[in-house]
């Protein structure tokens, strides 16, 4: 309660502090004042909830505060430096158990510098290792500190080193870090589960002509000089949050703000085509807190990351990070800010306890995006985007094993990153908007605004969630009960038999069209393609014959289809991805060429990994483009991007 008074306290003040700072520095957003008060949040009780991908046992000892003191090695590609954890635990422990992979541990001691006796454990695949640390036995109330001096591996699976090759600018290397699912462990050693949040400050020294930005208040813009040829950069996270959402950006970046409280950090190079296509945000952000109540975070920033970043978005606090494969000129794929922007209420206050319940981030996220574009550009947008993923929930219940249909999964013992699928989003999306269906919009959105405010700061389970809607929205009501059929929805595979099919007006002229193309064999000039926005476009090439299997087009439509619509050269990522699916699925030879520019210029993985199985799927013909394409694109690639494509792609 007071968190949100205070919240909104703070964001008032960041933007005074702005509008006072802009004409001094136009490059960074406002420093924050040191002595302000802070957004500090009382840890909650004891979190008892089991996670199976971290060594932590955070009902004997948990971190409460990471405190980061780092040096970016850009010629090494080492982080090196000390991580200090404020470490609480119960009466009578006597250790805290960490989780670490990849890392180079040098020394650990406590705050005066004694040495505390660590040993890590076995190392298991993804998991790492535990790093567990003797201390003194907890009296019950006490914070003890653990300083640990270390460096991190070049090959550390949430680090990517890019040179300055693989920037925009092509001047300067670049640093990021991408955390979710289970990647922090390899750059910071702390418990990383996102049922134990926790607070942290940092001290990055960079070389001198970058910048260092994170997904926190940074309390130095502009940085301080330390060492000749380096400066240091200093940052607050305050709010308590779930290690996976800790991240770091460096590189040749600048700053263009949007209103007092947002803003985008891009390289020089494509800063004004970032801004531009990213103007949209501010009055997102207004429409979210209208909808969910008020943003806790204070600014709301967007890093534009080098074409390698291996997501759409990444929602960390305060800095969104983006992919630049949604600057598409006409702010068409802005969606995906508003879905990152959600993540600010669903998935970074409240958040899933562990990985087998990721579908309470991205489900609720998926649908407070559409009520966000719904605010913003009407309900005709919002539903076609509706209905674009539902067609792809169709097409994922056909592939997936009935198993991992289900919203609560069980991932134990699984690459959190191999069992999370689209399922989380749509089917999770398809069931938030099935509660608000069946309960009515205005009860709906007042319980949501409740569940958002009631659970915020604390972990949250399938289990707690269904406990919540029965205590504060169905009400002991047994019709509204039986209606949402919530067990089904949550515990079992497939769809409900409440689920209804958006539909949307603007897309029946595209599957006319279609059936003219694509069953009557019409000509590709009768396709009003210029009057279409991108979603029509991108509904247009997802049609596929029903039952149907092999080609579902003639040599001469694909041609007809790739020169009329000079589809080729298409310059929004989401439309020709969708297009080189249907080319490469047909073995079409001149857009060959056209797939391996697209596949060398980007490594998002969701475009990446479809578009080499659909060439892997085509025998020696695809198999041999695939491995001279990839061994091209490989190196451009993010871990997590080479990690999955590597497993189609074999390398040998
Ligand atoms: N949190 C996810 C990205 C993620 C998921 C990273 C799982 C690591 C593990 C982010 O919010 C997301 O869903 N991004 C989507 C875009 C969105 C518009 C659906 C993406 O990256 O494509
Ligand atoms: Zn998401």
């Amino acid at each position: 309660m007071s968190q949100k008074l205070i919240g909104r306290v703070s964001a008032l003040a960041l933007a005074a502090a702005l509008s006072a700072s802009l004409g001094a520095c136009a490059t960074a957003p406002a420093a924050v004042d040191d002595s302000m008060a802070q957004i500090q949040n009382v840890p909650k009780p004891v979190n008892r909830i089991a996670d199976s991908h971290s060594y932590a046992r955070p009902a004997d000892a948990r971190v409460v505060h990471v405190d980061l003191d780092l040096k970016a090695d850009f010629d090494a590609h080492v982080l090196s430096g000390k991580a200090t954890l404020d470490v609480t635990g119960r009466r009578g422990v006597d250790e805290v158990i960490l989780d670490v992979r990849n890392l180079d541990i040098r020394s650990v001691t406590d705050a005066q510098g004694r040495a505390l006796a660590w040993s890590v454990g076995a190392d298991q695949a993804f998991m790492g290792q535990p790093l567990t640390v003797k201390l003194p036995t907890f009296a019950g109330h006490e914070t003890q500190k653990v300083v640990i001096d270390y460096a991190t591996r070049p090959d550390a699976s949430a680090l990517q080193w890019l040179n300055p090759q693989q920037t925009a600018g092509k001047q300067k290397p670049f640093l990021f870090s991408q955390g979710q699912a289970i990647l922090t462990r390899t750059w910071i050693p702390t418990q990383d589960s996102p049922g134990i949040r926790q607070t942290y400050t940092a001290r990055i020294e960079a070389p001198a002509d970058l910048t260092v930005v994170m997904a926190a208040e940074m309390l130095t813009p502009g940085g301080e000089a330390t060492t000749p040829g380096h400066k240091a950069w200093r940052f607050r996270m305050a709010n308590p949050i779930p290690p996976y959402l800790i991240a770091i950006g460096v590189g040749d970046l600048a700053f263009a703000p949007l209103d007092e409280r947002t803003g985008v950090w891009a390289e020089p190079s494509s800063l004004e085509a970032s801004r531009h296509e990213l103007e949209p945000t501010a009055q997102m952000v207004d429409a979210a807190e209208a909808l969910y109540g008020p943003y806790l975070w204070g600014r709301y920033d967007l890093l534009m990351l080098p074409p390698s970043f291996p997501f759409g978005g990444m929602e960390n606090p305060m800095l969104t990070f983006a992919t630049p494969t949604i600057i598409a000129g006409d702010r068409s794929l802005v969606s995906l800010v508003a879905h990152e922007l959600a993540h600010s209420w669903s998935g970074n206050l409240v958040t899933n306890a562990n990985w087998d319940d990721f579908w309470l981030n991205e489900g609720f996220t998926s649908y407070f995006e559409n009520r966000i574009m719904e605010a913003v550009y009407g309900r005709d947008a919002a539903v076609q985007e509706q209905v674009l993923a539902w067609g792809g929930l169709q097409d994922e219940l056909k592939s997936l094993p009935p198993e991992d249909t289900r919203l609560h999964l069980d991932l134990t013992g699984r690459d959190p990153d191999e069992g999370m699928n689209t399922i989380a989003y749509d089917k999770g999306a398809a069931f938030v908007r099935t509660m608000e269906r069946i309960a009515g919009r205005e009860v709906f959105d007042a319980w949501l605004r409740g569940y958002f405010e009631r659970n915020a700061w604390v972990p949250m389970t399938s289990e707690l969630f269904l406990k919540d809607v029965r205590e504060h929205l169905v009400k002991g009501d047994a019709a509204l009960e039986a209606a949402l059929m919530l067990d089904e929805w949550v515990y079992q595979p497939g769809l409900p038999s409440n689920a209804v099919a958006p539909v949307s007006n603007a897309f029946s002229v595209v599957d006319q069209a279609a059936n003219a193309f694509y069953v009557d064999r019409g000509p590709a000039s009768a396709i009003a393609w210029s009057d279409w926005n991108t979603q029509q476009r991108q509904r247009f090439l997802s049609w596929r014959p029903t039952g149907g299997t092999g080609a579902w087009l003639t040599e001469a439509q694909l041609s007809d289809l790739n020169q009329t619509l000079n589809l080729d050269a298409e310059g929004n990522s989401e439309v020709r991805f969708a297009w080189l699916q249907v080319a490469l699925a047909h073995r079409y030879e001149p857009s060959v060429a056209s797939a391996e520019a697209f596949l060398t210029s980007m490594g998002r993985r969701k475009f990446v990994l479809p578009l080499f199985q659909t060439l892997w799927n085509q025998g020696d013909w695809g198999q041999a483009h695939a491995r001279r394409i990839y061994a091209k694109a490989r190196p451009l690639y993010h871990p997590v991007t080479t990690g999955s494509v590597d497993a189609v792609v074999g390398q040998n």
